[in-house]
């Protein structure tokens, strides 16, 4: 596995790559969310691209992105394992030699839900994910349904731009106790990762939305969101310092009970 941090170097290498390319972007500090895409992108594609880059544009607050862990070592080690074949990691000086004046932003969907809590996250995070699509230059890209706003205008951009690329979405990858595997859960004790499966517990329920925001705020979360939307239902706590956010599909169950109750 090669680990690529010098863009020109990178260039290089991508214009002699040959066969269907799968790509993986993430921020590191990786998990088995990460890991199951990368495994997925290993089966369908004859080379497999991974990013590292911690996209400071992203962030809506300075204390989030310093506290974000950094752990490029262990992460090239478990890409190593499942055969990634690069690990594509830039500076943001090379990402952004424009220092972000040029920005892709959408004016609808990023409004809502993660917009109106995290204002300018969504228009970070699709700036960075043109510019890495366009070095990596993929057939097929992957991403977790856990960042499921996320998902949607990344296929958006995709459709609107014309990028001719393939975006494959992967269900979220959770812990026994039912929790959405997320980097940030690695700044929870072993009680508030407990409590933490209160959330999933809660939306797959056949309780309405405004019931899981109470019994939430009741169990001590501060919930900004829980609604659903797109098929879904969708929320974002905090627990103590950290912000959580989970979704899951609507069965027929729990959408005939939400729109009785
Ligand atoms: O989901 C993430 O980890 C990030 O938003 C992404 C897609 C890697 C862009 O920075």
């Amino acid at each position: 596995m090669n680990v690529i941090t010098d863009l020109q170097q990178w260039r290089e290498i991508r214009k002699s790559l040959k066969g269907s390319v799968g790509f993986v972007p993430t921020m590191g500090n990786l998990h088995e969310g990460h890991t199951s895409l990368c495994a997925r992108a290993r089966k369908e594609n004859d080379i497999v691209i991974a990013s590292i880059f911690v996209n400071p544009t992203q962030f809506n607050q300075a204390a989030d992105f310093e506290q974000y862990q950094r752990t490029l070592g262990a992460d090239c080690a478990l890409l190593k394992k499942i055969g990634i074949d690069y690990v594509f990691s830039p500076s943001p000086n090379a990402i952004y030699p424009d220092s972000y004046e040029v920005q892709v932003s959408e004016t609808r969907l990023s409004q809502e839900l993660e917009g109106e809590f995290r204002p300018g996250h969504f228009t970070g995070m699709l700036t960075v994910v043109l510019k890495l699509l366009n070095l990596t230059q993929p057939h097929r890209a992957y991403f977790g349904e856990k960042d499921f706003q996320q998902l949607m205008l990344v296929k958006k951009m995709i459709e609107a731009l014309f990028l001719p690329v393939e975006i494959i979405a992967c269900e979220t990858v959770r812990a026994k106790n039912g929790t959405a595997l997320s980097s940030r859960n690695t700044r929870l004790n072993t009680l508030q990762l407990e409590k933490a499966a209160l959330l999933s517990e809660l939306l797959v329920s056949d309780c309405s939305d405004d019931a899981v925001k109470k019994q939430l705020e009741q169990q001590g979360f501060k919930v900004e969101y829980v609604a659903t939307k797109w098929g879904r239902r969708l929320a974002a706590v905090w627990l103590d310092k950290v912000r959580l956010i989970d979704n899951v599909p609507m069965t027929e169950r729990n959408i005939k009970n939400v729109a009785s109750s």
